[in-house]
């Protein structure tokens, strides 16, 4: 019986592994002081912006671009510094998770 729960317990994790990785990334590199996943702080929700993205096929590498580059304009009046302690192989994995948020 407890070799089973173990067994569930194992499975969950390597089935949750990946997002929760990219999750640790977005809280490390500093993205959590200005961002949330499901509502406006400072910027956009994460799900506004997988929103806003959604048809468009290049996304992922602008919005690394942007990540690293700084954004200004897009959303409203607060600019988004550059995040210059990301590097471009980061920034491309925190890209593809925000937008693949529902
Ligand atoms: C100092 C606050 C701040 C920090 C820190 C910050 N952001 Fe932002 N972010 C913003 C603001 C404000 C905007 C909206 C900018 C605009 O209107 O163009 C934004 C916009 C964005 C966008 C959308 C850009 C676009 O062109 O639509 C993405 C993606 C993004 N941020 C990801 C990140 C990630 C990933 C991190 C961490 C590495 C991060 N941000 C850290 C404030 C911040």
């Amino acid at each position: 019986m407890k070799s089973v729960i173990v067994l569930s317990i194992v499975g969950l994790l390597l089935s949750s592994g990946a997002s929760v990785a990219d999750d640790e990334l977005y809280k490390t590199k500093n993205c959590f002081a200005c961002h949330r996943i499901d509502k406006n702080h400072l910027g956009p929700s994460f799900e506004s912006i997988a929103a806003k993205y959604a048809d468009d096929k290049g996304a992922d590498s602008k919005l690394a671009q942007k990540i690293r580059g700084g954004s200004a304009g897009v959303w409203g009046p607060t600019p988004m510094p550059a995040q210059t302690q990301v590097t471009e192989a980061e920034a491309l994995t925190l890209a593809r998770w925000i937008l693949e948020i529902k």
